[in-house]
């Protein structure tokens, strides 16, 4: 299959065009999300894009979705074969890497579940021994699983990187009822990933949710629990104090962290190896992640 980065569907009206998603409008309910092969780090989008990655993030996802029935979520329809015109002419850009969601109102908040601390969590950690206002115990190694998993919230921001803020930040602008139920169900979200993902030898060390409201009621939306969203560590070589081997985006952070690359101004292509080795990643945990539900 073609990597995919750009699509054009002339007879459907493109709302919107993320790092990595296109969504276009079907009615005033519902919208295709379209999982594109870019990929984005330090939130740049590279040139080139990863082969199979939008329908790996997608298959990811509808796993995910289908298998955590303790929480509504955005999904209405999966397979492509039962898509409406004009989406239905095109397989070859839309099959595998589609669905059709309920359109909600967004809540602007990345709601991030942390079991260990690293990445931006380490870096807060280190300056000020806090993560999102949350004071942990003295002197853990980088990558250290936390006492309990812990809520993390950031900013969603339209430019510039997403900035992680208190749990009484989004109390006071959202209200202490709906600011505690993102909380609870992040939490619920992740300790149930995390249960299932240790049988697959991989640990689940964060994740970034996202959610919506719809009717009121606060449902699940955008990805689920995909290399993108989370840090897959492998359980096996895991030791705190240095770097996990993952199966998610850092590979490429990683080696960006080797180039001259300032991350402010646009960044030029990813090499072909690392191309590659990035597109194994997402194989391998779209296998491991499949053989956990294969089982039940
Ligand atoms: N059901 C839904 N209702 C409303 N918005 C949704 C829904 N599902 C996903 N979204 C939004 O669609 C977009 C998906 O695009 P993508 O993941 O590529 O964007 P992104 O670059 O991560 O987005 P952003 O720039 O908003 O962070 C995100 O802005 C996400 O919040
Ligand atoms: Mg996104």
């Amino acid at each position: 299959m073609k990597t995919l980065t750009t699509l054009e569907i002339p007879e459907a009206k493109k709302i919107y065009s993320g790092k990595v998603r296109d969504l276009y409008g079907i009615d005033d309910d519902h919208m295709l999300i379209v999982s594109t092969d870019r990929i984005s780090a330090f939130d740049h989008i590279f040139p080139n894009g990863i082969p199979g990655k939008g329908v790996i993030l997608n298959t990811i996802s509808n796993l995910w979705f289908r298998n955590t029935p303790f929480i509504p979520n955005h999904v209405v329809e999966t397979e492509f074969d039962k898509f409406p015109k004009p989406f239905s002419e095109y397989p070859e850009l839309l099959k595998g890497r589609s669905v059709i969601v309920k359109k909600t109102k967004r809540i602007d908040y990345e709601c991030v579940a942390r079991g260990y601390i690293i990445g931006s969590g380490w870096k807060e950690y280190k300056e000020t021994g806090e993560v999102c206002g949350i004071r942990l115990p003295a002197g853990l190694a980088m990558a250290a699983k936390l006492p309990e998993p812990i809520f993390t919230p950031s900013t969603k921001a339209d430019e510039g990187h997403d900035l992680n803020i208190s749990y009484g930040t989004v109390a006071s602008s959202l209200g202490e009822t709906l600011a505690s139920q993102l909380k609870e169900m992040t939490l619920k979200v992740y300790s149930h990933a995390y249960s299932l993902m240790e049988k697959a030898g991989i640990i689940l060390a964060d994740t970034k949710l996202e959610f919506g409201l719809m009717d009121g009621k606060l449902i699940l939306i955008d990805e689920v629990l995909t290399p993108d969203s989370s840090r897959f560590w492998d359980k096996s070589s895991y030791s705190a104090g240095s770097s996990p081997v993952s199966f998610d985006k850092q590979f490429i952070r990683d080696y960006l962290d080797t180039t001259s690359w300032d991350k402010n101004s646009p960044p030029t292509p990813l090499p072909a190896e690392i191309v590659e080795k990035t597109a194994e990643k997402y194989r391998e945990i779209l296998a491991r992640i499949q053989a956990l539900f294969a089982e039940k």
